[in-house]
Order: C-alpha cells, then structure tokens, then sequence
C-alpha cells in the first residue's frame, strides 16, 4: 500500500526518483551470488585478522551483556544476528543443534525467525545445566532442549540420533569444549555436503569471562588455536564461507573463519 500524503509528494529536498531507480537496478533477492570471486575457501588460505579495530570489538562486547530476545538475555553480536538469518534464509535448514544453550534465548530467537520464512526446523539446544532456560524458549514449537555435557558427546548424541537428522543441518558450536571430540564426532556422524558449522567465538579480543561485564581479561587464541588443528586435519572437507565471514568487512563477526560449508 502507497501514500499519497502530502508530506511524501514534496521532492524537492532530494532527487529521490533517482535514488529509487539506482536501487532497484541493483536491486537482488537473496544472497548475492558473485559478491566475491570465490567465495568458499579452505582454512589454510584465511587469516586470522579482522577489519574491526581491537577497541570496536571491546566496546560492542560490552553492549552484548544488554542484548536481549523477546526480553531473555541472549549472547549474541549485532553482526552475527543479521548473518545468521541471511544463512537461515539461503539453507532453509531442517535442522539445527547448537551446543550451548544459556537462558535458550538464542534457540527461541532461531526457532521464530525460521518460522516466519515458513521454514520450520528441529532445534535442539544443549547446554551443562539448563537452569537458566527460559518458559518462553522451554515452551517454543520445534525446540528440544537436552542437559548434558559435551565431554561426553557419544552418549549425549548418539550416532544413530545423528545419523537420522533431516539436512541441511546447521552445527552451532557456542559451547567451546572438547573441540577434537565434539567436532569429530559430529564430523563422522551428523555433517554432510551442504550443511553448515558454525564456530561461535574464535574472535581472541573478547572478554575472557562469560558474562563479566567489567572483565578485563582476553579470551585469547585458544580457541583458534584448537579449531585449526581440526580443520587442518580436514582440509578437503570444509571451506569457509567468505559470503558470511567477510559481509560487513573481513572477519567482521565474532566468528572468524567461523562460517564453514561442508564440501
Ligand atoms: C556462550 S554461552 C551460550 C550462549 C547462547 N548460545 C546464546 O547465543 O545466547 C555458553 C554455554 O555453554 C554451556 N556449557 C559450558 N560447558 C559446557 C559443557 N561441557 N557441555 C554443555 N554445555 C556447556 C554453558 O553452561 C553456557 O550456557
């Protein structure tokens, strides 16, 4: 539906007709396919760097302790909120397990946006101890969550659960441990061509304690560090995904390199 009010007939402060035609002939739905060159890329040939300057990173860390979905705290970055649902949209996903689940914010949050592209997937949320779930999240249609302990990921996914996911399939890694177990696993039983991993947090100039909102301490390489081993070990297997990783400016994203494709 158009205005005609007699505040939007008045152009004469802007060439707005000129702005409209550029726009449309640029215009594209979706993901915009030959943005880059080349667009999956291996591990080995990605850096470690991002466009963000230390001091953005740690300022925008800060405003992450406000985020909030639906009212829940949710752990989650400005950048990442937007690249998850363009990915979201260009998959369609028919399911999604993410390890770490928090106040379930974030499966609630994945579940609604994947439920308004009339794309309904499974979700399964775990986390430790799943105290903090919201009823919000606890009550969303498509969400499972699971209390376990991702040190023992045979017994909290067992290969025949796994096996039997519909895909695509997203694996969101928000977890950060037993990296060479999770990742195997998961890696042998659950991933194939097509799905996506999702490494959360590989960004090193973040706070080093979750939650700690005056926390002075760095998260560090850590992470990168284990990552890598894992995908050197896989070369062939996974690319990174520059669509994602790279949309607002090299690694501008709490996920460097962390947008996989599974070849
Ligand atoms: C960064 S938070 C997850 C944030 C959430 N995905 C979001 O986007 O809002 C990390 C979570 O991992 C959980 N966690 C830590 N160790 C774990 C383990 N061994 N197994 C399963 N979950 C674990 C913590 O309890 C915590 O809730």
């Amino acid at each position: 539906m158009t205005s005609k009010g007699s505040s939007v007939q008045d152009d004469s402060h802007s060439d707005y007709h000129k702005i409209k035609q550029q726009a449309k002939d640029s215009m594209h739905r979706g993901v915009w396919q030959n943005r880059f060159e080349e667009r999956f890329v291996p591990l080995s040939q990605r850096e470690m760097k991002c466009d963000l300057p230390k001091e953005a990173i740690r300022a925008i860390s800060q405003g992450k302790h406000y985020i909030s979905y639906r009212g829940i705290p949710m752990a989650k970055d400005p950048f990442d909120i937007v690249l998850y649902e363009t990915l979201f949209y260009e998959l369609q996903p028919k399911a999604i397990i993410e390890l770490g689940a928090y106040t379930g914010a974030s499966a609630l949050w994945m579940a609604d946006i994947l439920k308004t592209f009339d794309c309904p997937a499974e979700i399964i949320s775990v986390d430790i101890d799943l105290s903090l779930v919201d009823e919000q999240a606890q009550a969303a249609e498509h969400v499972r969550f699971i209390e376990g302990d991702c040190h023992q990921i045979e017994q909290l996914f067992p290969a025949k659960m796994l096996q039997d996911l519909p895909h695509p399939f997203i694996l969101i890694d928000d977890a950060h441990v037993n990296i060479d177990g999770v990742y195997g696993h998961f890696h042998q039983h659950a991933l194939r061509s097509g799905d996506y991993f999702i490494v959360e947090d590989t960004v090193p100039w973040i706070p080093g304690k979750f939650g700690e909102a005056d926390d002075q301490t760095e998260w560090g390489d850590w992470k990168w560090g284990e990552i890598s081993d894992f995908f050197r070990n896989h070369e062939a297997d996974y690319r990174v995904d520059q669509y994602y990783t790279d949309f607002f400016g090299y690694n501008t994203t709490w996920n460097w390199n962390g947008f996989l494709r599974r070849q």
